[in-house]
């Protein structure tokens, strides 16, 4: 007789991504490559399964991931140390080092897939999550450190999410940082009674965690400690004031954030976050920054580098948000000028449909101011016009809603019909 058998179930913090859902995963996922491959970034696939001295030495000893975090197991046939891949960056720079794809020239590459991190779950934060993870290679920056946030500007646009703020923060590098630790000791040495018993604890150890510190108690002293800002050299300020000023430029709005350290050892120079409120207490959707010396601390030729990681299910959480708060009721929003415009742009609406795209046409007054409005209000990401000119030359024209190029220029595209889909395409 067959033996009775207790159900198996998913692992905690472990989720299915079952057909209703995986749709959006389908959607936000091309959306994404769209965005990257705008940015010249090329795919990368590396194994999910690493030795584990890979992390320990990337990411750091010393680190809650590389402590706590990680899903390691001893190989049973050889009895190697492997690892789960608890983020991208250490199995790419590996990847480029064994491959040699920094020889010549720099490289600007992408990964999306599950990462593990054995944390405590909650609403946000999993065992089995997904990353998007960018890295560019071979880069010393500021240009390409701002061109990496202007990015990740674009892609919130492009998904109509208006609530991520960037924090911005500068490390410095490695002996301008020891120089700022050395204070910070001397500092709370002088101010021991000041201390609770964890902030002495750390004092040795890792004094830099003393100032995230919840006590309220400690919270004066801790203002009041020496800044890491304060230690940085006139190359380090310069690099830092070279990113701030690309970002003014481009109109992204940033706050400095001395506190952003990051939780990863190999950051130096800029580091950032993109928060939210909407998430709850796991409110960063994205987090990254310079790592110049990864890969000559990996054996490879020392090469400056910057990435980042976006978590996916942070993003399709705020997605999802934006689409049911009314964020995006349409992909595409179609205004006409007179009733033959109408007529013809009723049934192009409905060729689009057939290809997936969601579409609004405008019922009601042929005022474009007017239609406009609602084409805006609708959160698509494009206009698509039937005007007097394009009804008698068989076009129609794209109006891009919230791209970059859309604020900038208010840029105009008229396209013959059948083209329509493609074009389309591009943008949503
Ligand atoms: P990270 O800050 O550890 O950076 O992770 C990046 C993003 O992954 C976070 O901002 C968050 O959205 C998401 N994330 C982290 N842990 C979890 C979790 N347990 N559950 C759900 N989502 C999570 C890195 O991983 C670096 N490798 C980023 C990077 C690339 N830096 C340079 N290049």
């Amino acid at each position: 007789m067959m033996q009775p058998f207790q159900k198996v179930r998913a692992l905690t913090g472990m989720k299915d991504i079952l057909p209703d859902a995986s749709a959006r995963w389908e959607a936000i996922e091309d959306l994404v490559r769209r965005w990257l491959g705008a940015y010249g970034y090329r795919n990368i696939r590396t194994p999910v399964l690493e030795q584990t001295r890979l992390f320990s030495r990337g990411i750091g000893e010393v680190t809650d991931i590389v402590e706590k975090e990680m899903y390691s197991f001893t190989d049973t046939l050889n009895g190697e140390q492997l690892t789960m891949r608890p983020e991208f960056t250490a199995g790419v720079v590996r990847a480029a080092i064994e491959h040699n794809l920094l020889y010549d020239r720099p490289q600007r590459v992408y990964s999306m897939g599950p990462v593990f991190r054995h944390e405590r779950p909650q609403r946000g934060r999993y065992r089995q999550f997904h990353q998007v993870d960018v890295e560019a290679l071979g880069f010393v920056g500021p240009d390409i450190d701002a061109e990496l946030i202007v990015m990740l500007a674009r892609l919130w646009r492009m998904l109509a999410l208006s609530d991520v703020r960037l924090e911005l923060n500068s490390l410095g590098q490695a002996d301008e940082r020891a120089a700022h630790r050395v204070a910070l000791v001397d500092y709370f040495e002088r101010h021991l009674d000041g201390l609770d018993d964890d902030a002495r604890r750390r004092l040795h150890a890792n004094p830099l965690r003393i100032l995230d510190t919840k006590n309220p108690a400690m919270q004066g002293l801790v203002d009041a400690a020496p800044r890491l800002g304060d230690f940085l050299g006139a190359e380090s300020r310069a690099h830092f004031e070279g990113v701030c000023h690309r970002l003014e430029e481009a109109g992204v709005a940033y706050r400095l954030n001395p506190r952003l350290v990051r939780g990863l050892d190999y950051y130096n120079l800029t580091v950032f976050e993109w928060v939210t409120d909407r998430l709850g207490t796991q409110g960063t959707v994205c987090g990254g920054g310079r790592y110049d010396g990864l890969v000559e601390l990996l054996g490879g030729k020392a090469t400056p580098a910057i990435g980042f990681a976006i978590g996916m299910e942070r993003l399709l959480e705020l997605w999802n948000q934006a689409i049911a708060g009314g964020g995006r009721e349409c992909d595409v929003y179609v205004v006409h000028q007179s009733d033959a415009a109408q007529r013809v742009a009723a049934l192009a609406a409905e060729r689009l449909r057939d290809a997936g795209i969601r579409v609004i046409v405008h019922s009601g007054s042929h005022g474009f101011k007017s239609q406009f409005k609602r084409a805006d209000g609708s959160g698509a990401a494009a206009a698509v016009i039937f005007g007097e000119e394009e009804l008698s030359a068989g076009t129609a024209s794209i109006k891009w809603l919230r791209s970059e190029e859309a604020l900038a220029r208010a840029q105009q595209k008229t396209v013959p019909l059948e083209c329509l889909v493609d074009e389309l395409r591009l943008g949503i």
